[in-house]
């Protein structure tokens, strides 16, 4: 793609300096306040400043949904390196059917300037290396053995659903996956390696690995400053930052189905899980709860267990029995 905002400093080998329009110095962004937000004015009332650049009022919108995706059960095990082959597998399929949509409404709408500054195919898009890892995870016939799980669907359904009819809040999906890809993911590459015992040389982990930016950090600034010069009223900017949260709980919601699948699963528990199945398991053979029996009355499994004393006791009945008998005559 030729177009003339191409920012090579940012790729490897590039020589050229920064665009002046991407060079912005970023200072304190609480004294850049939106229109209309009281600070102090001695008053003595403080009143939470509102970011005036979308990427800070992004980043502070989303704060508490980027924890609670960190805190998602599948994410925390993850960070913990508990995280299966079969764990994996399944969240990558998930992510390639996300990026293939996302990258397919950023194709449809790299011209509109509600997206064109942010339209960087060879430093971000992931869809081809994520169809390396599909033939990697899944073999060559990758597209016929791939799940599509329900979570998945509605997430895709969402970006086409913006790609098609809102196309001005293309921005918030990008930022969510691209910025959390070039953050966060780069220590969950890390960790994959490791525990999954993959390669050195990224095989299976070519998602988190972006040949095309030199530095993560100059490249987001950058992004950053294209986000921040796109212009939108007021209204869209609100929506833009609903979209971000929808985004975030779009990806929260993939981790709960994942999660939910590999805990109905007992082949692909974490060891940590795997530890408590087998203790229930263990404990179970010694539990002294008597057995049900198929009416529902407890069988007393004492006596069942020993069949000399169930003798004994019979026998004493009879001979009761008999005594009776004499002793009336
Ligand atoms: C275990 C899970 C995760 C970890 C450990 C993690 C970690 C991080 C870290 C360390 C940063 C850098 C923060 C900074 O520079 O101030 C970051 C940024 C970010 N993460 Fe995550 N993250 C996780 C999950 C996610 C998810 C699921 C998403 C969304 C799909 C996401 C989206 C983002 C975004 C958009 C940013 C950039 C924020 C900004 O600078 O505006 N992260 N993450």
């Amino acid at each position: 793609m030729d177009r003339p905002l191409r920012d090579r400093q940012v790729r490897r080998g590039g020589t050229r300096g920064p665009r002046a329009r991407d060079r912005v110095v970023r200072g304190d962004p609480g004294r850049r306040l939106a229109p209309g937000t009281a600070r102090g004015r001695g008053t003595g009332r403080r009143t939470r400043a509102v970011p005036q650049d979308l990427s800070e009022a992004l980043k502070e919108a989303t704060k508490e949904v980027h924890t609670q995706a960190e805190n998602a059960e599948f994410m925390r095990n993850f960070q913990k390196g508990q995280v299966t082959r079969k764990g994996f597998k399944l969240a990558m399929a998930s992510l390639y059917h996300v990026y293939a949509a996302l990258e397919e409404e950023i194709e449809r709408n790299k011209d509109d300037p509600v997206y064109a500054p942010l339209y960087f195919p060879e430093e971000l898009h992931r869809r081809a290396a994520l169809e390396q890892d599909m033939a990697f995870w899944y073999g060559p016939r990758w597209q016929e053995a791939i799940p599509y799980s329900p979570a998945t669907q509605r997430y895709v359904g969402r970006l086409r659903q913006v790609g098609r009819s809102e196309p001005e809040l293309l921005v918030a999906h990008a930022y969510a996956r691209y910025l959390g890809d070039l953050s966060g993911g780069q220590v969950l590459k890390k960790i994959a390696q490791k525990a999954l015992d993959l390669p050195s040389s990224g095989e299976g982990l070519a998602f988190f690995t972006f040949p095309n930016i030199a530095s993560a950090t100059k490249f987001k600034q950058l992004y950053r400053s294209r986000m921040n010069a796109l212009e939108m009223t007021p209204e869209v900017r609100r929506r833009v930052i609903e979209e971000a949260k929808t985004a975030f709980l779009l990806n929260i919601q993939l981790f709960e189905e994942l999660q939910e699948q590999l805990t109905q699963d007992p082949e692909d528990q974490s060891p940590s899980q795997t530890a408590g199945l087998r203790h229930r398991a263990s404990s179970r053979a010694q539990d002294p709860t008597p057995v049900e029996t198929p009416r529902g009355k407890p069988l007393l499994g004492g006596l069942s267990r020993a069949p000399l004393l169930r003798w004994v006791l019979t026998l004493g009945f009879v001979v009761a029995t008999v005594a009776m008998g004499f002793y009336t005559l």
